[in-house]
């Protein structure tokens, strides 16, 4: 297994790129199985998306991917399509439950895969398969599979979500493509990568509106064929090199390839902490300052302060003087970090959902151990600012969704290397 060997640096400075979502990517390549040609740029070269790729190829769509451009086209000509999702892609990459939407709305049937837990909770579906009932699907569950079909066709629907899911969102807004009629869908997630899938399926012919939390999808009798389409760049590995930034960056780095209009609320509770931020059209300059002060946050969805960064901003918060507070309020077991974090000398108790950390504490080096996606890059974070070297292992969590990671940090001085 890979490890990362960082030394504690004392300092970052320089350019890093943002690389495309992933988080954008993964449903827009589920949304391709609705197309017959499909043109994809700025996506991001992660695990989970190869993975999500690997899946495309078992449904029977012929991809080819150019790393090099980071562009991938996909064929879907209809021939020997395979309406199944099978467990062993399904439960290292959770997103492939996306195209039961997509297999559902064209094939009218599909068998996929229940995803599973994983490190940060039980991860449910029951969301999702709820709005597909409500469009008229027939669901089982069977052998650990869901099976859903359609014989004729989906029904729009009105549906609201008794509470706020962005993969099943994304999965109603897939299959409501071709339901018969009007659907309206309420409460949804409206992160900025449901946005990024709402323009992909507009190029392929969807009549959308997102008003609020409610989408309006009317049945789109022409699908496009043919569209091409550039992924959003990724606002969680942005929020990541900003906390970065801000623990190190003493002369500024900027970060660019971005739109900070998109990430309005993170900009603003990262500034309330007291980070320096300057704002470009395209990129942002973020300086370290010794200034942070304490703050209690709660994790929300969009737009409020996103989950995925929070293992992040707690690294942030062991700098930072006095008590600040995390209150976890998306998922059931996010503080996987924590221990790892206090063995490297953090000083943070959990008390139920909250988080409770008392800053500044130096942090030393120590061999530590990933658990899940945004955790490990927490521990990088750690990492940079300890003393002495930290070992990470079980590093493919962190190759799930961040491109070149350790590239791009070096280049901006700091010491880490894969072994
Ligand atoms: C997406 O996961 C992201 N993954 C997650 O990012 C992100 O943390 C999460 O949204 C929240 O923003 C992708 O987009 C591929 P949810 P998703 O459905 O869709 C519960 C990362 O690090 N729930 O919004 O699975 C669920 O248990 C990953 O990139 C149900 O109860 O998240 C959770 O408590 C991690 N029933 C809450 O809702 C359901 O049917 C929010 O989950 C679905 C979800």
């Amino acid at each position: 297994m890979q490890k990362l060997i960082i030394k504690g640096c004392r300092e970052l400075g320089g350019k890093i790129s943002i690389s495309g979502s992933k988080n954008a990517a993964l449903p827009i390549l589920a949304a391709s199985i609705l197309a017959n040609k499909v043109k994809i740029k700025n996506i991001p070269l992660v695990k989970d998306i190869f993975t999500m790729i690997e899946l495309l190829n078992f449904i029977g769509l012929k991809t080819k991917l150019i790393k090099k451009k980071n562009i991938i086209e996909i064929i879907n000509n209809e021939k020997k399509i395979n309406t199944l999702a099978p467990y062993k892609l399904v439960k290292t990459m959770r997103a492939g439950v996306l195209v039961l939407g997509s297999l559902l709305a064209k094939y009218k049937k599909a068998k996929v895969s229940l995803p599973g837990g994983c490190a940060i909770g039980t991860r449910p579906v029951d969301l999702h398969l709820f709005a597909l009932k409500k469009l008229g699907a027939k669901i089982r569950i069977k052998d650990g599979y869901i099976l859903a079909e359609a014989k004729k066709g989906l029904i729009g629907a009105n549906i609201k979500f008794p509470s706020i899911s962005v993969g099943a969102t994304e999965n109603a807004l897939l299959a409501a493509i071709k339901a018969k009629g009007k659907t309206i869908l309420k409460n949804c997630a409206i992160e900025p990568e449901i946005k990024d899938l709402i323009l992909f399926l507009k190029k392929l012919g969807a009549n959308i509106k997102l008003k609020g939390r409610t989408i309006s999808i009317k049945e789109s009798k022409k699908i496009n064929s043919k569209i091409s389409h550039q992924i959003i760049f990724d606002r969680i590995e942005l929020g990541t090199y900003m906390i970065a930034s801000a623990l190190l960056a003493k002369k500024g780095l900027t970060i660019n390839k971005i739109d900070p209009k998109i990430i309005r609320s993170e900009i603003d509770i990262l500034k309330k902490i007291g980070i320096s931020i300057r704002q470009k059209k395209n990129s942002v300059i973020v300086k370290k300052s010794n200034k942070l002060k304490k703050i209690n946050i709660t994790t929300k969805p969009y737009p409020g302060f996103p989950t995925d960064l929070q293992a992040q901003l707690m690294v942030l918060l062991t700098q930072v003087n006095g008590i600040s507070k995390i209150r976890e309020d998306i998922f059931e077991n996010r503080f996987m970090h924590v221990p790892e974090l206090k063995r490297m000398g953090a000083q943070i108790e959990i008390k139920e959902k909250t988080a409770i950390i008392k800053g500044p504490t130096k942090l030393t080096g120590a061999e530590v151990m990933a658990t899940d996606l945004r955790a490990s890059v927490s521990l990088v974070l750690a990492g940079l600012i300890a003393e002495n070297r930290t070992i990470i292992n079980r590093i493919y969590h962190l190759d799930r969704g961040y491109e070149f990671l350790e590239n791009k940090l070096k280049n901006c001085k700091a010491k880490i290397k894969r072994i």
